[in-house]
């Protein structure tokens, strides 16, 4: 599955060697960002002109924490290729202005080209990036409020419930939905459930993926257990 994925993001970089690439991070994307560093290993598939823009980052942790978003695609992806680091980019969690950073990164992502590729994993409950359920179809970047159970579910990568962030950055539902094409992830038993209602084709608020529906170029890749519940 990952390798499925590596290659798509692989033949995107190759056909236009100075793509924009939307990132995400979370448990399913590692084995993808594991098969890209590979490949620049064995072939040297170079990401010299790539830019890169990542979905999303909790509000107030730096980015040297190991729980951030900045730790993560460090670790999983920009320290292993030869992307120059000056070329990627995140919400910026620390900033003094949230809102203003929200707007600047939404015009950040317009200047830049928008995202030819974004790469997307889902919640059980259908989100995408950090845009739960009830989040309108029109949103842009955003700050968002962590639900409850999500922090609780967090808590143990902080040692403290205290400690888990209360917010976060996130692009919206509109600015993904501007991507030229769009890579869905799903693996595993937990998500079938939201797989099956987004293959009913039915588009609500109450599932944020749903919207997905009415893009015109979504590549879903999905291992069996997340296909299970399929008819
Ligand atoms: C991460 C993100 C999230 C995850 C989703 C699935 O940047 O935006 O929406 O893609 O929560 O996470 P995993 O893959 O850990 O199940």
């Amino acid at each position: 599955m990952s390798r499925k994925a590596a290659d798509i993001i692989n033949d995107q970089v190759k056909k236009k060697p100075n793509s924009v690439l939307g990132l995400a991070t979370g448990g399913t994307m590692m084995g993808a960002y594991a098969a890209l560093v590979d490949d620049y290993k064995q072939n040297g598939t170079s990401y010299q002109q790539i830019k890169t823009v990542n979905l999303d980052e909790y509000i107030g942790l730096e980015p040297e924490h190991p729980n951030s978003y900045h730790y993560y695609i460090n670790g999983h992806f920009f320290n292993r290729v030869d992307i120059p680091k000056d070329q990627t980019y995140l919400p910026n969690g620390l900033a003094k202005d949230i809102e203003a950073e929200c707007q600047h990164y939404e015009s950040l992502i317009e200047q830049i080209g928008g995202m030819d590729l974004q790469l997307l994993g889902i919640g059980q409950n259908g989100h995408i990036g950090f845009n739960e359920p009830g989040t309108s179809f029109e949103s842009t970047t955003h700050i968002v409020e962590l639900a409850s159970l999500m922090r609780q579910a967090n808590s143990c990568f902080f040692n403290r419930l205290e400690k888990v962030p209360t917010h976060a950055i996130t692009m919206g539902i509109a600015t993904i939905m501007k991507s030229k094409k769009i890579l869905l992830l799903v693996s595993g038993k937990k998500k079938a459930h939201i797989i099956a209602q987004l293959f009913t084709g039915k588009v609500t608020t109450q599932i944020p993926a749903s919207i997905l529906n009415t893009h015109p170029n979504v590549i879903v890749i999905a291992d069996q257990e997340a296909l299970s519940l399929l008819s």
